[in-house]
């Protein structure tokens, strides 16, 4: 069994108070000093994965581990990533000055995205990106205007056309897509490389072929697309391209219903599949990317919610509503996706248990976090716990109904730190700007 294949963070209990505990901290006494909605990062669960991930791709000498930072992206949650060896996707200015900050090698940092900015691209440059992935034919021609007289340093960010089973706002590799080179592309873009845009140095092919995903199989026909590619080239442009990216998208267990694959599982058939291909298509074995981003972060994260008002609809569904909902978690709303929970002061309670709707406390009907759930007999104070939100929750958030966005705290050992501030009235406040003439 592998980290992401549980719902809640490993170090998550019942304490000698019959009160939930992650990280040694007892999840009531966080809500008390830190406020609710908070999240909670576990660092044992973050660096679990990190180790399981490194364990199960070991068979593999050239592989490098790389996490997408587009599933939450905050200084320490980097720097205890990049302390587990890995480099960093970012996909904006913001994420790769933020891993910048963190301290992070960004030698290790590859800079994907389907239409960076020229200030962002500059930005890149700058601070040394190791890759950027480029996206299409516009970003070829910028990005060599932009090196002038640098060599960068390229993947090639191709659409493989491969459907996988997933939300389809987050499948990415089918073949009609906004992501990437069409494989009829790529020569046409390699030529260019050649004979036109001397500031860039091509290494390797990068895919990603979508998230939350359970199969296996979809990985290997992946490597196979990519290793045929890489062989084709190379022979037919005289080429030593010697790289490849599978990007992301293991899956993460929310609800007891998902049934993701381990590490171990995947990386088998990554594994076996590259190296079959490598045979098949005599190439000398490639430098392997992996940079998945959700099944990192997500299982070490929790929301801390007070329950605050509820309601009975006649004969119908009883509603409790939380201190947050979508702005802090867009997830359910935008994707219909599913999360598990516990009440943090009664978690073995069983006697009083009810099917209730979590409703979220903002203003419109489809802010429900999370629908019939079976809690003890939810009240007014309780703390409610929800589980797996470390990936896309913060970093979708939104200050919708001009609410604040929650503080991040993380826990190890007993011992509980702030690594995001809770907004203030003020900052909110911060950006805005009253013109003289309405002064
Ligand atoms: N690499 C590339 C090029 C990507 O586009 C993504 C995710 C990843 C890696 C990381 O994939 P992961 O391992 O996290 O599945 N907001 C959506 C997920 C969008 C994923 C976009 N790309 C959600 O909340 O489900």
């Amino acid at each position: 069994m592998s980290t992401n294949q549980s719902i809640k963070p490993v170090t998550t209990k019942v304490n000698s108070s019959g009160r939930l505990e992650i990280g040694g901290c007892d999840l009531v006494t966080l809500a008390e000093k830190y406020g609710t909605p908070l999240y909670v990062i576990d660092e044992k669960t973050l660096r679990s994965i990190c180790n399981d991930y490194k364990k199960s791709f070991s068979a593999y000498s050239k592989i490098k581990m790389m996490y997408a930072s587009k599933a939450l992206c905050t200084l320490a949650t980097s720097k205890i990533i990049a302390d587990e060896g890995f480099g960093f996707d970012v996909v904006s200015g913001g994420e790769m000055y933020t891993v910048y900050k963190s301290g992070v090698d960004m030698s290790k940092v590859l800079f994907n995205g389907n239409n960076k900015s020229y200030d962002e691209l500059v930005l890149g440059l700058e601070l040394g990106v190791g890759r950027i992935s480029v996206d299409n034919f516009f970003e070829l021609s910028l990005l060599n205007e932009i090196a002038k007289d640098k060599t960068v340093d390229i993947l090639l960010r191709i659409t493989p056309g491969i459907e996988c089973h997933t939300h389809e706002y987050i499948q990415t590799g089918h073949l009609d897509s906004k992501f990437g080179f069409d494989l009829t592309q790529i020569d046409e873009a390699v030529e260019l490389i050649l004979n036109e845009y001397n500031n860039l140095n091509l290494r390797g092919l990068h895919a990603h072929i979508g998230s939350q995903i359970f199969e296996t199989s979809v990985y290997g026909d992946e490597i196979e697309i990519l290793v045929k590619e890489i062989a084709r080239l190379n022979e037919k442009f005289g080429l030593n391209l010697d790289e490849i990216n599978i990007g992301g998208g293991l899956g993460v267990k929310y609800t007891g219903a998902d049934n993701p694959p381990s590490t171990d599982e995947i990386a088998k058939i990554i594994i076996e599949r590259l190296n079959s291909a490598i045979e098949k298509y005599k190439i000398n074995p490639p430098v392997l990317y992996i940079e998945p981003g959700r099944s990192i972060i997500s299982t070490s994260g929790v929301t801390l919610y007070t329950i605050g008002s509820s309601k009975q609809v006649p004969k119908g569904t009883k509603y409790v509503a939380i201190d947050g909902g979508m702005a802090d978690n867009p997830r359910p709303s935008m994707y219909g996706a599913e999360y598990s929970a516990q009440i943090a002061n009664k978690p073995d309670e069983t006697s009083t248990l009810q099917k209730v709707t979590i409703a979220g406390r903002f203003c419109e009907s489809g802010d429900i976090l999370i629908k019939n759930i079976n809690l003890p007999n939810p009240e007014e104070g309780d703390i409610l716990c929800v589980f797996n939100t470390g990936a896309y929750n913060y970093s979708m958030a939104s200050n919708y109904n001009r609410v604040q966005k929650s503080a991040m705290v993380l826990v190890n050992n007993s011992q509980s730190d702030i690594i995001v501030n809770r907004e203030t009235l003020e900052d909110l406040v911060s950006h805005d700007l009253i013109p003289n003439r309405l002064i």
